[in-house]
């Protein structure tokens, strides 16, 4: 699938090429000036009328950009030569740029917006953002005319975008970007953007998106992001998503997801980024996770894992660079081994309910910037050397464990780590 989708961008390329070497795009080329390439009169008044649609009646696009592939560019408006005539190829709507055109309240997409024969990227961004006033909807079987042209869509950051995703954005089948981020979409995800086999990258995050996630997105074997993050998604983590064998970052943090982190994960093996916290994921930190060698951030915080750290090969997620298990449930000690994890930025195991003493070793990770235990049941000396104190600061975080206490000898009330009682003398 993934083959296919290259090969079809390779003929695109290919197309271009040779439509230069015929000559139609010579002109503009050689001269370096673009006013050669006429544009076909019914693209024209389909980019002028789409626009107007989006900014409103006020604005008249032939008076004020006649050539508006030309020498009247429109800003968020860009072009490119096919068989000699000016197509539209990206349209960028909202307020990127500081003379970008403004959305009108109650922007709507004509079906002449549809009749743009060669767009490859649409972005509305900072666009629909009046939230009180009559709401904007995607709702429209249209999206299907863009089906062999369209390779990114973008919509960012518009609170006053509501309504459910059509289904018809499962036609788009030349789709390697699929961008719906910020908005106030509902709904279940659809599920034919499982069909969408090209696709690269999938964000639908911070959005109202309710129901389950599509199994069939298992299948999208060249996505390499996945964020469904920020909506209130609920059931399972699907077993079919062990067929996300290219994916690098995938974050389904803060929904409502339960069920066990499933065994099937561990065949991500160039994921970098796994974040699945604030869910109601239990069952144990299952030790598929650490087959996923690559992993660089772990974020499992605030779900009911439960379970141990003791038998884990920390070993062989060696490039884990954040590790967040803080209020998961955990038992049991916190293994010498974590200090096997050199790269180390971040380590998060505070409100579990660990015990035992914490290791030395543990302040030889060089890069560790921030170590937060507190909120356990650790007991005992803690025994780091005085610079590790010095270094970390507040970000090493051992309160409200009322059996672990700090002997005083070693270092200067300066630097003593904050909520930590000082050892009884007997102890030192
Ligand atoms: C834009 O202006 C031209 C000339 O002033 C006029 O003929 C045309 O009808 C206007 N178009 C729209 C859509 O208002
Ligand atoms: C996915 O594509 C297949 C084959 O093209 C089609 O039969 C099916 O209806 C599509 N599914 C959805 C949900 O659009
Ligand atoms: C979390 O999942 C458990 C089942 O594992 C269920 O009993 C509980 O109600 C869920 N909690 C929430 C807040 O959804
Ligand atoms: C991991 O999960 C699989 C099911 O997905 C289960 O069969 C296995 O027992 C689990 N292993 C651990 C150590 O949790
Ligand atoms: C720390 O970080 C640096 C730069 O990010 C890296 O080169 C080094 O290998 C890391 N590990 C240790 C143990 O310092
Ligand atoms: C904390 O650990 C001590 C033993 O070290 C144990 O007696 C106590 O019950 C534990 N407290 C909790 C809240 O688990
Ligand atoms: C310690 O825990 C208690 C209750 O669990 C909480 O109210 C308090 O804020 C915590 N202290 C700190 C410093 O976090």
């Amino acid at each position: 699938m993934d083959l296919r989708c290259r090969i079809d961008g390779y003929f695109v390329v290919v197309g271009l090429m040779m439509g230069c070497l015929i000559g139609t795009c010579v002109n503009g080329d050689s001269n370096g000036d673009s006013v050669g390439a006429p544009m076909v009169k019914t693209e024209q008044d389909a980019l002028y009328s789409a626009i107007q649609g989006f900014v409103g009646n006020w604005w008249n696009g032939s008076d004020l950009y006649p050539d508006p592939c030309g020498w009247t560019p429109i800003q968020g408006v860009s072009c490119d030569v096919f068989d000699g005539f000016w197509y539209v190829t990206d349209l960028s709507i909202g307020q990127i740029y500081d003379n970008s055109l403004p959305c009108a309240p109650n922007l709507e997409f004509r079906p002449q917006f549809f009749q743009l024969k060669r767009l490859k990227s649409l972005t509305f961004s900072n666009c629909i953002i009046s939230q009180n006033q009559a709401t904007v909807s995607l709702q429209t079987a249209d999206w299907d005319s863009f089906s062999s042209t369209l390779e990114s869509l973008e919509f960012r950051a518009n609170p006053g975008l509501s309504g459910q995703v059509p289904t018809a954005f499962g036609s788009l089948k030349n789709l390697q970007s699929l961008v719906l981020i910020d908005n106030r979409l509902s709904g279940s995800l659809p599920v034919s953007i499982g069909n969408l086999t090209c696709l690269k990258r999938l964000v639908m995050s911070g959005n109202l998106f309710t129901g389950k996630i599509p199994e069939n997105y298992g299948y999208l074997s060249g996505l390499l992001i996945m964020d469904l993050s920020r909506n209130l998604l609920s059931g399972n983590v699907p077993l079919t998503f062990g067929g996300l064998t290219s994916i690098l970052k995938f974050d389904l943090s803060k929904n409502q997801l339960e069920g066990v982190i499933p065994s099937e994960i561990s065949n991500l093996k160039s994921l970098t980024l796994l974040d699945l916290s604030n869910n109601n994921i239990s069952g144990g930190l299952n030790f598929s996770i650490q087959e996923m060698s690559s992993l660089e951030e772990l974020v499992l915080s605030n779900n009911p894992i439960n379970g141990d750290l003791v038998d884990f090969n920390w070993q062989n997620v060696y490039k884990l660079m954040v590790l967040d298990l803080s209020n998961t449930g955990l038992t049991g000690v916190v293994p010498e081994s974590v200090s096997n994890l050199k790269n180390l930025r971040f380590l998060g195991l505070n409100d579990n309910k660990l015990s035992g003493s914490l290791s030395p070793k543990l302040a030889e990770l060089g890069n560790l910037t921030a170590l937060y235990v507190h909120g356990n049941n650790l007991t005992g000396d803690l025994k780091f050397p005085r610079e590790f104190y010095q270094k970390m600061g507040r970000r090493f975080g051992a309160w409200n464990n009322s059996n672990l206490c700090f002997p005083i000898s070693k270092v200067s009330s300066r630097v003593r780590p904050f909520g930590v009682k000082l050892c009884r003398e007997r102890q030192l």
